[in-house]
């Protein structure tokens, strides 16, 4: 047992982009009650995504009660964790979104980056939220959604999910974020460490609909009773990237992870006081608490397990997602093909919006196989790119990189992504560890574990990945590489 003070369980909450998981988790940490949901994606036109807010509560609902149905415990506390950027507008008083979310993925309001950074903006929003102009962040995506589809009125309320379910877990009686979510609107000042008045001006947003932030680690809020049918405090919350950099207990400099889903996201703590990146890398906050706020570095890449997916649905030539796997295994390497994953444009480090996917080095002789394990590659290669730019900052070299996401469960991706880099890889037996971090979070904050290290340091681990003797081979592959991420730039102007 991690030190178990007060029996029952924590409810983590995790509020992905693809879907709604639940797990319950007991005093020794392990899980005894899980359930999951997917979300619906909507695509009203090619570069929008959307979600039904509405679909992101019910399907919480359903999921709180299935586990409620697994495990008789008392739920203690509950954490929540989220996927960030992706934000909607809401009425105070009946609780009713003003239409769908808009997604992190949405690429609508493009043009209006553009036109802030040819403004110059690009410096003075880097020095103040710690990120570079894109249409990922909430900010645009905000001024968009007062612009198209609701003016303000007293009453509007705004935020990114984490508000969104705060409001409906506490039956509409508070508006909250924490300072990990509220770091990725790019309205938030990481100095002032509150909601930059300048920026809200410049986009048009009116202060009095944005949530009010709060520390990570704590008591937040306490539940509706109607919820969990008696209430429980609301002790941790977290954007899903930093929730998992806490699992793993990466909680100073030197220590870094990177989740692999839909996208992938390496990220660094980097202590306590923000970095500025000089490769492109975003400065964004880890967590914090009544005291104090770490912060990190980031690595955000779009479209790595979407581009397995792709693979899937786009090109029908694995029928499920794992199958990746055994179709690159069938070659003994790419054969020349290399991919670059594009597919919503560049995030880091090259944030190029108009980038688009690239398959290059194609002959008579490639097939699947060959496609496979490029893509394959080009995720392990993405990743190289950020731990470059991430040495680069911050003067020390990468000596081992914690994982966890749904595709770690790829072997030949592991084994690629150490080779790649040169450093083991080492994934834990646990790889939601999103939720994890959500629980551990909440756990702490109300007593139910003591000490954080204790917790961190019991998590098993299934295996390391070392480099081995395919990695001199990869890595020349990496230079060959960069290259067509060169070719696949600013393609669509
Ligand atoms: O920044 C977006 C990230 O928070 C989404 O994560 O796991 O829901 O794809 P995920």
């Amino acid at each position: 047992s991690a030190g178990a003070a007060v029996s029952g369980a924590i409810l983590a909450l995790d509020l992905g982009t693809t879907g709604i998981r639940a797990l319950l988790f007991d005093p020794s940490g392990a899980v005894v009650a899980g359930a999951y949901r997917e979300l619906p994606q909507i695509y009203p036109q090619p570069g929008w995504v959307e979600h039904d807010p509405q679909a992101i509560w019910q399907l919480t609902s359903e999921v709180v009660a299935e586990v409620q149905a697994q495990s008789a415990a008392r739920i203690a506390a509950v954490g929540l964790t989220n996927q960030r950027e992706t934000c909607l507008l809401w009425d105070a008083a009946t609780g009713t979104p003003h239409g769908n979310a808009i997604v992190w993925q949405d690429r609508r309001t493009a043009a209006l980056c553009q036109k802030l950074r040819a403004e110059g903006w690009q410096a003075p929003i880097q020095q103040r939220t710690g990120l570079v102009i894109d249409a990922y962040f909430s900010a645009t995506k905000l001024a968009w959604l007062l612009a198209h589809r609701q003016p303000y009125y007293p009453g509007l309320k705004a935020g990114t999910i984490d508000s969104w379910i705060i409001w409906k877990l506490t039956g509409g009686r508070v508006h909250a974020t924490d300072t990990s979510n509220a770091s990725r609107t790019m309205l938030f000042n990481l100095h002032a460490r509150d909601w930059d008045p300048e920026l809200l001006e410049l986009l048009a947003i009116p202060a009095e609909i944005l949530p009010a932030i709060k520390p990570s680690l704590g008591v937040l809020a306490e539940t509706d009773a109607r919820v969990l049918g008696y209430s429980a405090p609301i002790a941790g919350v977290l954007g899903d990237q930093q929730a998992a950099l806490f699992a793993h207990g990466c909680d100073r400099p030197g220590l870094v992870k990177c989740t692999y889903g839909t996208g992938s996201f390496l990220v660094a703590h980097t202590g306590d006081h923000p970095i500025r990146s000089h490769h492109q890398l975003l400065t964004t906050v880890a967590w914090s608490d009544r005291t104090s706020t770490g912060y990190a570095l980031e690595g955000a890449l779009f479209t790595t397990g979407a581009s397995v997916q792709w693979l899937r649905d786009g090109l029908g030539i694995i029928e499920t997602a794992d199958g990746s796997e055994a179709l690159a295994a069938s070659v003994p390497d790419s054969g020349g093909v290399y991919f670059v994953p594009a597919l919503s444009g560049l995030g880091a480090p090259h944030w190029d919006m108009g980038a688009r996917g690239l398959l290059i080095g194609l002959t008579r002789g490639s097939g699947r196989g060959q496609i496979a394990r490029a893509v394959l590659e080009a995720i392990a290669f993405q990743t190289r790119e950020v731990t470059d730019a991430l040495a680069a900052d911050m003067g020390t070299p990468l000596t081992r990189l914690k994982v966890d996401g749904g595709a770690v469960r790829n072997n030949l991706l592991m084994q690629l992504q150490a080779d790649v880099l040169g450093v083991p890889v080492e994934r834990p037996q646990l790889i939601d560890t999103t939720a994890q971090g959500a629980a551990f979070a909440a756990g702490l904050g109300i007593g139910f574990w003591r000490d954080y290290a204790e917790l961190v340091a019991a998590r098993p681990l299934d295996r390391v990945f070392e480099a081995g003797e395919r990695q001199l081979a990869l890595q020349a592959h990496y230079a060959v590489w960069q290259r067509a991420v060169e070719r696949s730039r600013a393609w669509v102007r």
